[in-house]
């Protein structure tokens, strides 16, 4: 093998260990949200949607739904990394929108629940007669921003403790690897139920999911008390609620939270992976739906102006 194959495998190699510190919910996990919200959309929001998505996403939204985490570290597009998250103080189980969305150097708004009703507004706008708005805006941009945020609200370590970056400063260990507690909760969890469950095939997860996904659950994940076309804030609350309940709980830096590791009588970093799973399999679900409730309401609008 020559110099340079051995320079570009090792580049491989350090480019795939980097990869996990620049995930949202992982690929998979936004993949997953995205892909059940194409199955609630109505037929007018689904053809909108479509009408907005690049070429490269081939009609489907949930190609494009990691767009937002790949470009995030790109110079263009640097200011939108606090977008993906909002922190709470430490130890504070409850969010509170005037407190906690701002950036690191205390701009308003710039937070994940900021974002989300930033992009919902200038995607309504496109069916403001003013036209003021619809100049300004990419609203490709804003399909896809928002439909990576909508997945990122309901991952608990988006919003989490401002003192340990949302668990990304928490090192722990998931079987044999070395990783941190925000992307246990972004991938790890993931990755092993499928591997326990579904024979690696995220295919089969997702349809696992969505049968489950009852009318009921429809109904109460997208009514909650809200009187505009969307309320993030609390999908945050519900968020900080279960990093507090279950993210954290247990996870002290430098446990190993996934394997057999019997720790005196007890066996509970075992159980981490079992107990969590049903959490995440519900956020993905809550995610799905609300987002394509979200994308009805939003187009449906057009409807009745493009009616008039
Ligand atoms: C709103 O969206 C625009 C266009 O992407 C962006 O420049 C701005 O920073 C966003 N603001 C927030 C609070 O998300
Ligand atoms: C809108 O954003 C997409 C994705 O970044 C880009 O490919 C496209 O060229 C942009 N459109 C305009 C009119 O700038
Ligand atoms: C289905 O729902 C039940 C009850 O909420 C839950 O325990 C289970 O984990 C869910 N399974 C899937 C595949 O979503
Ligand atoms: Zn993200």
């Amino acid at each position: 093998m020559g110099v340079l194959e051995r320079h570009w495998i090792m580049g491989w190699i350090i480019f795939l260990f980097l990869l996990p510190i620049i995930h949202g919910w992982g690929k998979d996990g936004h993949y997953a949200t995205c892909k059940i919200a194409e199955n609630f959309l109505t037929g007018e929001a689904l053809a909108a949607v479509k009408a907005l998505l690049p070429a490269e996403a081939e009609g489907d939204l949930a190609a494009v739904c990691s767009w937002a985490d790949e470009i995030r570290y790109k110079a263009h597009y640097r200011w939108s990394s606090t977008l993906h998250y909002a922190d709470t103080p430490d130890f504070r189980c409850n969010y509170n929108y005037c407190r906690d969305c701002h950036d690191t150097v205390g701009r308003k708004d710039r937070c994940v629940t900021g974002a989300i009703n930033n992009y919902t507004m200038q995607l309504m706008s496109e069916h403001d007669d003013s036209g003021l708005y619809a100049v300004s805006y990419n609203l490709t941009e804003a399909l896809m921003f928002l439909s990576h945020f909508i997945g990122d609200v309901h991952q608990p370590l988006h919003v989490g403790f401002l003192g340990d970056e949302g668990g990304n400063s928490i090192t722990v260990r998931w079987y044999r690897r070395k990783t941190n507690l925000h992307h246990v909760w972004d991938n790890m969890i993931i990755e092993s139920a499928l591997k326990t469950f579904y024979d690696k095939d995220l295919t089969a997860m997702i349809q696992a999911i969505q049968s489950n996904i009852t009318d009921a659950f429809v109904d109460e994940a997208s009514q909650e008390n809200c009187k505009s076309t969307v309320c993030p804030d609390p999908y945050a609350s519900e968020s900080i609620k279960l990093a507090c309940k279950f993210a954290y709980r247990n996870a002290t830096p430098g446990i190993t939270l996934g394997g057999l590791k019997i720790i005196g009588s007890s066996c509970y970093a075992y159980d981490y992976f079992y107990s969590r799973w049903p959490v995440v399999e519900s956020r993905l679900a809550k995610g799905g739906v609300r987002l394509a409730t979200l994308l009805n309401r939003i187009f449906s609008e057009h409807k009745s102006i493009a009616e008039e």
